[in-house]
Protein backbone atom coordinates (compact mmCIF):
# COMPACT_ATOMS: atom_id res chain seq x y z
CA UNK A 1 0.00 0.00 0.00
CA UNK A 2 2.81 2.14 1.19
CA UNK A 3 4.29 1.78 -2.09
CA UNK A 4 0.62 2.37 -3.93
CA UNK A 5 0.81 5.39 -2.23
CA UNK A 6 4.41 6.88 -2.97
CA UNK A 7 4.13 5.77 -6.89
CA UNK A 8 0.43 7.93 -6.86
CA UNK A 9 2.60 10.99 -5.32
CA UNK A 10 5.44 10.46 -7.65
CA UNK A 11 2.94 10.47 -10.75
CA UNK A 12 0.93 13.35 -9.12
CA UNK A 13 4.07 15.53 -9.04
CA UNK A 14 4.98 14.64 -12.10
CA UNK A 15 1.74 15.69 -13.81
CA UNK A 16 1.65 19.18 -11.46
CA UNK A 17 5.15 19.85 -12.19
CA UNK A 18 4.47 19.70 -16.42
CA UNK A 19 1.50 21.59 -16.51
CA UNK A 20 1.67 24.78 -18.05
CA UNK A 21 -1.50 26.64 -17.32
CA UNK A 22 -4.24 26.35 -15.57
CA UNK A 23 -6.27 24.31 -17.12
CA UNK A 24 -3.69 21.59 -16.99
CA UNK A 25 -3.58 22.21 -13.46
CA UNK A 26 -7.15 21.20 -12.63
CA UNK A 27 -6.91 18.43 -14.91
CA UNK A 28 -4.38 17.25 -12.61
CA UNK A 29 -5.81 18.14 -10.01
CA UNK A 30 -9.15 16.07 -11.03
CA UNK A 31 -7.02 13.21 -12.07
CA UNK A 32 -5.65 12.71 -8.49
CA UNK A 33 -7.98 14.16 -5.91
CA UNK A 34 -11.02 14.07 -7.92
CA UNK A 35 -14.16 11.70 -7.06
CA UNK A 36 -12.74 9.45 -9.53
CA UNK A 37 -9.51 10.30 -8.71
CA UNK A 38 -6.60 7.92 -8.35
CA UNK A 39 -6.23 8.67 -4.33
CA UNK A 40 -10.33 8.84 -3.88
CA UNK A 41 -10.24 5.13 -5.15
CA UNK A 42 -7.70 4.11 -2.83
CA UNK A 43 -9.47 5.41 0.03
CA UNK A 44 -13.05 3.13 -1.49
CA UNK A 45 -10.73 0.76 -0.88
CA UNK A 46 -10.08 1.16 2.73
CA UNK A 47 -12.44 -1.39 3.73
CA UNK A 48 -10.74 -4.35 2.78
CA UNK A 49 -7.94 -3.15 4.75
CA UNK A 50 -7.11 -5.15 8.08
CA UNK A 51 -8.48 -2.87 10.86
CA UNK A 52 -5.49 -2.61 12.32
CA UNK A 53 -3.75 -1.05 10.01
CA UNK A 54 -6.73 1.31 9.00
CA UNK A 55 -5.08 4.27 11.45
CA UNK A 56 -1.69 3.91 9.84
CA UNK A 57 -2.85 3.63 5.74
CA UNK A 58 -5.50 6.76 6.50
CA UNK A 59 -2.26 8.87 7.88
CA UNK A 60 -0.49 8.22 4.53
CA UNK A 61 -2.96 8.41 2.89
CA UNK A 62 -3.82 11.77 4.43
CA UNK A 63 -0.36 12.77 3.99
CA UNK A 64 -0.13 12.14 0.33
CA UNK A 65 -3.23 13.92 -0.34
CA UNK A 66 -1.50 17.11 1.59
CA UNK A 67 1.28 16.68 -0.36
CA UNK A 68 -0.04 16.59 -3.32
CA UNK A 69 -2.67 19.35 -2.02
CA UNK A 70 -0.26 21.74 -1.03
CA UNK A 71 1.98 21.18 -4.29
CA UNK A 72 -0.91 22.20 -6.33
CA UNK A 73 -1.74 25.31 -4.43
CA UNK A 74 1.67 26.66 -4.83
CA UNK A 75 1.92 25.48 -9.05
CA UNK A 76 -1.64 27.23 -9.05
CA UNK A 77 0.24 30.31 -7.69
CA UNK A 78 2.98 30.58 -9.78
CA UNK A 79 0.71 30.15 -12.67
CA UNK A 80 -1.23 32.70 -11.77
CA UNK A 81 1.69 35.29 -11.29
CA UNK A 82 2.61 34.49 -14.47
CA UNK A 83 -0.34 34.87 -16.16
CA UNK A 84 -0.41 38.16 -14.77
CA UNK A 85 3.19 38.83 -15.68
CA UNK A 86 2.50 38.52 -18.97
CA UNK A 87 -0.75 40.74 -19.21
CA UNK A 88 0.97 43.47 -17.72
CA UNK A 89 3.82 43.01 -20.52
CA UNK A 90 0.74 42.82 -23.29
CA UNK A 91 -1.41 45.48 -21.87
CA UNK A 92 1.72 48.00 -21.61
CA UNK A 93 0.19 51.58 -22.46
CA UNK A 94 2.99 53.50 -23.89
CA UNK A 95 2.19 57.35 -22.40
CA UNK A 96 4.84 59.08 -24.47
CA UNK A 97 2.81 58.30 -27.68
CA UNK A 98 1.12 61.48 -29.20
CA UNK A 99 -2.62 60.97 -28.15
CA UNK A 100 -5.20 60.39 -31.03
CA UNK A 101 -7.42 63.60 -32.05
CA UNK A 102 -10.86 63.63 -31.60
CA UNK A 103 -12.11 65.66 -35.16
CA UNK A 104 -14.77 67.72 -33.76
CA UNK A 105 -16.37 68.76 -37.36
CA UNK A 106 -18.27 72.33 -37.52
CA UNK A 107 -21.04 73.52 -39.45
CA UNK A 108 -20.52 73.62 -43.71
CA UNK A 109 -20.30 77.33 -45.32
CA UNK A 110 -23.56 76.58 -46.86
CA UNK A 111 -24.98 75.88 -43.32
CA UNK A 112 -23.52 78.73 -41.71
CA UNK A 113 -24.44 81.54 -44.44
CA UNK A 114 -27.83 79.85 -44.04
CA UNK A 115 -28.38 80.59 -40.68
CA UNK A 116 -27.30 83.98 -41.09
CA UNK A 117 -29.96 84.67 -43.71
CA UNK A 118 -32.17 83.21 -41.30
CA UNK A 119 -31.10 85.12 -38.43
CA UNK A 120 -31.94 88.58 -40.61
CA UNK A 121 -35.20 87.44 -41.35
CA UNK A 122 -36.33 85.98 -37.74
CA UNK A 123 -35.52 89.36 -36.42
CA UNK A 124 -37.61 91.09 -39.26
CA UNK A 125 -40.67 88.36 -37.60
CA UNK A 126 -40.55 86.00 -40.62
CA UNK A 127 -41.43 82.57 -39.81
CA UNK A 128 -39.02 79.87 -41.37
CA UNK A 129 -41.10 76.88 -42.89
CA UNK A 130 -40.23 74.05 -45.63
CA UNK A 131 -42.16 72.46 -48.37
CA UNK A 132 -41.07 69.23 -50.01
CA UNK A 133 -37.86 68.22 -52.43
CA UNK A 134 -40.34 66.05 -53.95
CA UNK A 135 -43.16 68.23 -55.74
CA UNK A 136 -46.11 68.61 -57.64
CA UNK A 137 -45.43 70.02 -61.03
CA UNK A 138 -48.69 71.30 -60.13
CA UNK A 139 -47.34 73.82 -57.08
CA UNK A 140 -43.43 74.12 -58.61
CA UNK A 141 -44.83 75.46 -62.32
CA UNK A 142 -48.81 75.89 -62.57
CA UNK A 143 -49.12 77.90 -59.54
CA UNK A 144 -46.52 79.95 -60.26
CA UNK A 145 -47.84 80.85 -63.64
CA UNK A 146 -45.99 78.42 -65.42
CA UNK A 147 -48.30 76.60 -67.50
CA UNK A 148 -47.46 73.52 -69.80
CA UNK A 149 -45.73 74.45 -72.93
CA UNK A 150 -44.37 77.74 -70.93
CA UNK A 151 -40.88 78.50 -71.85
CA UNK A 152 -39.64 78.88 -68.39
CA UNK A 153 -39.80 75.26 -68.28
CA UNK A 154 -36.77 74.68 -70.40
CA UNK A 155 -34.94 76.61 -68.51
CA UNK A 156 -36.15 74.61 -65.58
CA UNK A 157 -35.63 71.55 -66.88
CA UNK A 158 -35.55 69.02 -64.09
CA UNK A 159 -35.74 65.34 -62.58
CA UNK A 160 -39.26 63.79 -63.24
CA UNK A 161 -40.74 61.40 -60.72
CA UNK A 162 -44.00 60.90 -63.36
CA UNK A 163 -45.55 63.80 -65.57
CA UNK A 164 -46.71 64.90 -62.69
CA UNK A 165 -44.05 64.83 -60.21
CA UNK A 166 -40.74 66.61 -60.68
CA UNK A 167 -37.92 67.17 -58.29
CA UNK A 168 -38.67 70.81 -57.33
CA UNK A 169 -36.79 73.40 -59.19
CA UNK A 170 -36.88 75.89 -56.97
CA UNK A 171 -38.24 76.90 -53.63
CA UNK A 172 -41.07 79.12 -55.23
CA UNK A 173 -43.71 76.10 -55.13
CA UNK A 174 -43.24 76.68 -50.95
CA UNK A 175 -45.50 79.85 -51.59
CA UNK A 176 -48.25 78.63 -53.06
CA UNK A 177 -48.48 76.15 -50.42
CA UNK A 178 -48.44 78.44 -47.55
CA UNK A 179 -50.56 81.15 -49.47
CA UNK A 180 -53.17 77.71 -49.97
CA UNK A 181 -53.21 77.19 -46.07
CA UNK A 182 -55.04 80.75 -45.99
CA UNK A 183 -53.80 81.95 -43.08
CA UNK A 184 -53.13 85.60 -43.76
CA UNK A 185 -50.77 87.90 -42.88
CA UNK A 186 -47.64 85.45 -44.31
CA UNK A 187 -44.58 86.74 -43.53
CA UNK A 188 -42.10 83.54 -43.97
CA UNK A 189 -38.80 82.47 -45.57
CA UNK A 190 -38.16 78.69 -46.95
CA UNK A 191 -34.61 77.48 -47.43
CA UNK A 192 -34.04 74.18 -49.17
CA UNK A 193 -32.47 72.09 -51.47
CA UNK A 194 -33.49 72.33 -55.11
CA UNK A 195 -32.85 70.24 -58.44
CA UNK A 196 -32.12 70.69 -62.17
CA UNK A 197 -30.91 68.86 -65.03
CA UNK A 198 -27.06 71.21 -65.07
CA UNK A 199 -23.85 69.34 -66.07
CA UNK A 200 -21.68 70.16 -62.89
CA UNK A 201 -19.59 73.43 -63.31
CA UNK A 202 -17.53 76.09 -61.20
CA UNK A 203 -21.52 77.59 -60.65
CA UNK A 204 -23.60 74.75 -61.10
CA UNK A 205 -24.69 71.55 -59.81
CA UNK A 206 -27.75 69.23 -60.28
CA UNK A 207 -28.66 69.97 -56.80
CA UNK A 208 -28.20 73.44 -54.67
CA UNK A 209 -30.08 75.67 -52.37
CA UNK A 210 -32.68 78.55 -52.84
CA UNK A 211 -34.23 80.55 -49.76
CA UNK A 212 -37.49 82.06 -50.92
CA UNK A 213 -39.28 84.64 -49.67
CA UNK A 214 -42.94 85.78 -49.42
CA UNK A 215 -44.79 88.56 -47.57
CA UNK A 216 -48.56 88.77 -48.08
CA UNK A 217 -50.65 91.78 -46.06
CA UNK A 218 -52.96 94.06 -46.67
CA UNK A 219 -50.94 97.22 -48.50
CA UNK A 220 -48.40 95.69 -49.33
CA UNK A 221 -46.05 97.76 -52.11
CA UNK A 222 -42.79 97.67 -54.20
CA UNK A 223 -41.69 100.08 -51.08
CA UNK A 224 -41.93 97.19 -48.87
CA UNK A 225 -40.25 95.29 -51.15
CA UNK A 226 -37.29 97.21 -51.96
CA UNK A 227 -36.75 98.48 -48.14
CA UNK A 228 -36.90 94.69 -46.87
CA UNK A 229 -33.80 93.55 -49.33
CA UNK A 230 -32.12 96.93 -49.03
CA UNK A 231 -31.72 96.07 -45.18
CA UNK A 232 -31.18 92.29 -45.90
CA UNK A 233 -27.91 93.25 -47.68
CA UNK A 234 -26.88 95.71 -45.10
CA UNK A 235 -26.95 93.18 -42.21
CA UNK A 236 -25.29 90.39 -44.55
CA UNK A 237 -22.68 92.17 -46.63
CA UNK A 238 -22.39 95.38 -44.25
CA UNK A 239 -23.43 98.82 -43.72
CA UNK A 240 -22.23 100.58 -46.49
CA UNK A 241 -24.12 98.35 -49.21
CA UNK A 242 -25.86 99.98 -51.49
CA UNK A 243 -28.96 98.15 -53.80
CA UNK A 244 -29.79 98.23 -57.56
CA UNK A 245 -32.79 96.91 -58.36
CA UNK A 246 -32.81 95.80 -62.68
CA UNK A 247 -35.99 94.98 -64.38
CA UNK A 248 -36.59 91.47 -65.18
CA UNK A 249 -38.93 88.97 -65.86
CA UNK A 250 -40.53 86.34 -63.42
CA UNK A 251 -43.70 84.64 -64.36
CA UNK A 252 -44.81 84.90 -60.96
CA UNK A 253 -44.41 88.11 -59.79
CA UNK A 254 -45.30 91.45 -61.72
CA UNK A 255 -43.65 93.41 -61.69
CA UNK A 256 -40.19 91.44 -61.44
CA UNK A 257 -36.48 92.74 -60.46
CA UNK A 258 -33.43 91.25 -60.16
CA UNK A 259 -31.24 92.70 -56.78
CA UNK A 260 -27.40 93.86 -57.51
CA UNK A 261 -25.24 94.80 -54.27
CA UNK A 262 -21.92 96.96 -54.62
CA UNK A 263 -19.14 94.58 -54.30
CA UNK A 264 -18.05 94.04 -50.79
CA UNK A 265 -14.54 93.46 -52.41
CA UNK A 266 -13.97 96.79 -54.05
CA UNK A 267 -17.11 99.13 -52.82
CA UNK A 268 -18.23 99.33 -55.82
CA UNK A 269 -15.33 100.92 -58.07
CA UNK A 270 -14.55 97.58 -59.62
CA UNK A 271 -12.36 94.88 -59.43
CA UNK A 272 -11.74 91.25 -60.59
CA UNK A 273 -14.14 90.07 -58.10
CA UNK A 274 -17.05 91.86 -59.80
CA UNK A 275 -15.78 91.75 -63.03
CA UNK A 276 -15.07 95.36 -62.81
CA UNK A 277 -18.82 96.27 -63.00
CA UNK A 278 -18.76 96.89 -59.00
CA UNK A 279 -22.33 95.30 -58.57
CA UNK A 280 -23.18 91.67 -57.75
CA UNK A 281 -26.42 89.92 -58.41
CA UNK A 282 -27.81 88.16 -55.43
CA UNK A 283 -31.32 87.57 -55.98
CA UNK A 284 -34.70 87.52 -57.80
CA UNK A 285 -37.66 89.08 -57.03
CA UNK A 286 -41.02 90.75 -57.49
CA UNK A 287 -44.72 91.77 -56.93
CA UNK A 288 -47.03 88.72 -56.53
CA UNK A 289 -48.96 88.17 -59.47
CA UNK A 290 -52.43 89.12 -59.05
CA UNK A 291 -53.07 85.79 -60.69
CA UNK A 292 -50.96 83.84 -58.36
CA UNK A 293 -52.68 84.96 -55.34
CA UNK A 294 -56.30 84.25 -57.40
CA UNK A 295 -55.14 80.81 -57.88
CA UNK A 296 -54.09 80.18 -54.46
CA UNK A 297 -57.29 81.48 -52.87
CA UNK A 298 -56.30 85.24 -51.98
CA UNK A 299 -58.29 87.99 -52.93
CA UNK A 300 -56.11 90.36 -55.04
CA UNK A 301 -58.10 93.40 -54.63
CA UNK A 302 -57.98 93.15 -51.11
CA UNK A 303 -54.11 91.51 -50.50
CA UNK A 304 -51.23 92.00 -52.17
CA UNK A 305 -47.38 90.66 -51.64
CA UNK A 306 -44.01 90.67 -52.49
CA UNK A 307 -41.68 87.59 -53.08
CA UNK A 308 -37.86 86.96 -53.43
CA UNK A 309 -35.69 83.79 -53.85
CA UNK A 310 -31.75 83.98 -53.02
CA UNK A 311 -29.40 81.27 -54.18
CA UNK A 312 -27.86 80.14 -50.42
CA UNK A 313 -24.55 78.72 -52.31
CA UNK A 314 -24.14 82.02 -54.06
CA UNK A 315 -24.33 84.18 -50.80
CA UNK A 316 -21.92 81.34 -49.34
CA UNK A 317 -19.86 81.80 -52.25
CA UNK A 318 -19.82 85.69 -52.43
CA UNK A 319 -19.43 86.40 -48.69
CA UNK A 320 -16.28 83.71 -48.39
CA UNK A 321 -15.14 84.32 -52.18
CA UNK A 322 -14.84 80.87 -53.07
CA UNK A 323 -14.66 80.86 -56.75
CA UNK A 324 -15.81 77.14 -57.35
CA UNK A 325 -19.53 75.87 -55.98
CA UNK A 326 -18.16 72.00 -56.40
CA UNK A 327 -15.62 72.59 -53.38
CA UNK A 328 -18.34 72.82 -51.75
CA UNK A 329 -19.76 69.61 -52.13
CA UNK A 330 -16.40 67.48 -52.00
CA UNK A 331 -16.32 67.61 -48.61
CA UNK A 332 -12.45 67.83 -48.27
CA UNK A 333 -12.01 68.67 -45.02
CA UNK A 334 -8.76 70.74 -45.63
CA UNK A 335 -11.81 73.12 -47.47
CA UNK A 336 -14.09 72.99 -45.20
CA UNK A 337 -11.76 73.63 -42.53
CA UNK A 338 -11.40 77.21 -42.95
CA UNK A 339 -14.56 78.48 -42.06
N1 LIG B 1 -37.58 80.91 -58.31
C1 LIG B 1 -36.71 81.82 -59.04
C2 LIG B 1 -35.60 81.00 -59.68
O1 LIG B 1 -35.32 79.93 -59.25
C3 LIG B 1 -36.14 82.88 -58.15
C4 LIG B 1 -37.18 83.87 -57.74
C5 LIG B 1 -37.38 85.01 -58.46
C6 LIG B 1 -37.98 83.65 -56.64
C7 LIG B 1 -38.33 85.95 -58.11
C8 LIG B 1 -38.96 84.58 -56.28
C9 LIG B 1 -39.12 85.72 -57.03
O2 LIG B 1 -39.75 84.41 -55.23
O3 LIG B 1 -40.06 86.61 -56.67
O4 LIG B 1 -34.98 81.47 -60.59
Amino acid sequence: MKEKLQQIQAEAVRRIQESDSLDKLNEARVAFLGKKGELTAVLKGMKDVAKEERPLVGQLVNETREAIESLLDQTKEKLEARLMEQKLREEVIDVTLPAKKAEIGHRHPNTIALEEVERIFIGMGYEVVEGPEVEYDLYNFEKLNIPANHPAKDEQDTFYINKDIVLRTQTSPVQARVMEQGKLPIRMIAPGRVFRSDEVDATHSPSFHQIEGLVVDKHITFADLKGTLEEFAKELFGPETKTKFRPHHFPFTEPSAEVDVTCFKCGGSGCRFCKGSGWIEILGCGMVHPHVLEMCGIDPEEYSGFAFGVGLERIALLKYEIDDMRLLYENDTRFLKQF
